[in-house]
């Protein structure tokens, strides 16, 4: 395939002015005031698809928001790649804290990015990452180099849940049926340490609410006599973690996989370093569970952080009140074996329990999705790895990743494939922070790979068969 560089050459400033064009639509998904902007996002994107040769293009409505849906099958009895990206994006706020506007893509070079990066939402969640498949399909198509089936999925609600995706899988698996999936939708470890995610941990996202008395009061006549739902929120969220910062719900831990000896040895050698992990994010130290290292932390162990808390007077200069009600945002990240439904119910069980006279609790369910991990012995894994090989020069390091993308062991149950990580973002993309951004190397690094994904996958696949 010695045209791809060639071909890149020719249209990489074509590519990025395409990229940046869908960067300008701010689909939101999580925010009905975007919700225009998240069809007319759907329609860019399937519009995309069709100029880059799939024969057959559809915007699928749902409850939600669309999937768009697009394939081009080149002969039934060769195998297909099913590809599933998203198009919906965070919201952008702190805005204030955008040193450009996230729906007004710029380029701009620094230290990490000497060719540039573009900022703004999405680029590198998913939108960015999304492209890179539907122009590397674009260099197939065009330079007679796809060698089997190619089916594309990108959906609108996966920031806020995927839950239209999941019903639209149940009830298309025909339509879905595909040998492997692939999903740019994950990191790497440094442009020149090229990684594959081998794992996503799952998720359980919550909402409380602690309840006082039936109204706001004056804090100076009724304060020390009745329960403030703001102190007792802090001190219920404090007591979920112990000193070892264990996390205190009974029976949490019951069902983790615990890695062997062996397995945590070989992680420990993927290129990691601590000091400039810290630097980078001006912290003095790590934290977390003792007893595990922080790539550890950050993938095999489970997690319950506070996203957000509210409650009482916020507002300029002070107001004495002891607030009604005080909320809290709180997800759980998820490892190997342990049941997302469960784990939200011991938690509700436990926030319930742990509540002192005075007060009223209540807990809210979100959404939530199993963990993930795949072998590094199957082919599709291989194919990857010899692609990377070729455009990287070197193997990439199989690592697990503490993010979640619930609608992956989905697939694995529905249609029975498993699907394959290629990320080609890096972790200081600030993807859902200010100042998101995806390196233009990336960018055309990812769609110079893709196209050996397909060659040696098909390759690998009729040797075996
Ligand atoms: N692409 C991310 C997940 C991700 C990023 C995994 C980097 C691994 C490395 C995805 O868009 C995302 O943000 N997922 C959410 C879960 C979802 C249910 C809102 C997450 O991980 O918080
Ligand atoms: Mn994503
Ligand atoms: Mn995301």
């Amino acid at each position: 395939m010695q045209n791809i560089k060639a071909y890149l050459n020719q249209h990489k400033e074509r590519f990025i002015n395409e990229l940046i064009q869908l960067l300008k639509m701010p689909s939101v998904s999580a925010d009905s005031a975007y919700s225009q902007d998240v069809l007319d996002t759907a329609e860019a994107f399937a519009t995309s698809l069709k100029n880059a040769g799939c024969d057959v293009v559809e915007i699928c409505e749902t409850q939600g928001y669309p999937i768009v849906y697009g394939e081009k099958i080149i002969d039934k009895n060769l195998p297909t790649v099913l590809v599933y990206g998203h198009y919906d994006v965070q919201p952008p706020d702190p805005l204030d804290l955008w040193d450009s506007p996230p729906f007004e893509p710029v380029i701009k070079k620094t230290e990490l990015h000497p060719d540039g990066a573009i900022y703004a939402r999405g680029a590198s969640d998913d939108k960015g990452q999304v492209y890179m498949h539907v122009k590397a399909l674009e260099f197939m198509v065009a330079n007679n180099e796809l060698p089997c089936n190619v089916k594309f999925m990108i959906e609108g609600e996966e920031e806020v849940g995927s839950e239209s995706l999941g019903a639209f899988v149940k009830e298309n698996h025909e339509k879905l049926a595909n040998d492997i999936i692939l999903i740019s939708d994950t990191g790497m470890i440094a442009n020149d340490v090229p990684s594959i995610t081998t794992g996503l941990r799952g998720l359980s996202y919550v909402e409380v609410e602690v309840t006082g008395p039936n109204r706001d009061l004056h804090s100076g006549l009724y304060g020390g006599a009745v329960a403030n739902p703001i102190n007792i929120l802090a001190k219920m969220i404090a007591s979920l973690h112990d000193e070892n910062n264990h996390i205190t719900i009974p029976g949490f831990y019951d069902k983790v996989d615990e890695l062997s000896r062996k397995e945590r040895s070989a992680m420990e050698k993927a290129p990691f370093n601590l000091e400039a992990y810290k630097a980078a994010l001006d912290i003095d130290d790590v934290f977390g569970e003792s007893s595990y290292t922080t790539n550890e932390r950050n993938s095999i162990r489970p997690t319950l952080d506070v996203n957000g808390i509210w409650g009482g007077y916020t507002g300029e200069g002070a107001k004495t009140v002891i607030a009604s009600k005080a909320h809290a945002k709180i997800s759980m990240r998820l490892v190997p074996h342990q049941d997302w439904h469960e784990i939200t119910q011991l938690f509700k069980t436990h926030f319930e329990n742990i509540a002192p006279p005075g007060v009223k609790v209540k807990v809210i369910p979100h959404h939530g999705g199993e963990s993930y991990v795949t072998p590094i012995d199957s082919i599709g894994y291989q194919a990857a790895s010899k692609a990377y090989e070729t455009t990287f020069g070197k193997a990439p390091v199989p690592k697990r990743n503490g993010g979640s993308i619930p609608i992956v062991p989905l697939f694995e149950r529905e249609l029975g494939s498993k699907s394959i990580l290629m990320g080609f973002g890096l972790d200081s993309n600030a993807i859902h922070s200010p100042n998101e951004h995806f390196g233009v190397w990336n960018f055309l690094k990812g769609i110079e790979t893709i196209p050996y994904f397909y060659k040696y996958y098909t390759e690998l696949l009729s040797l075996g068969s």
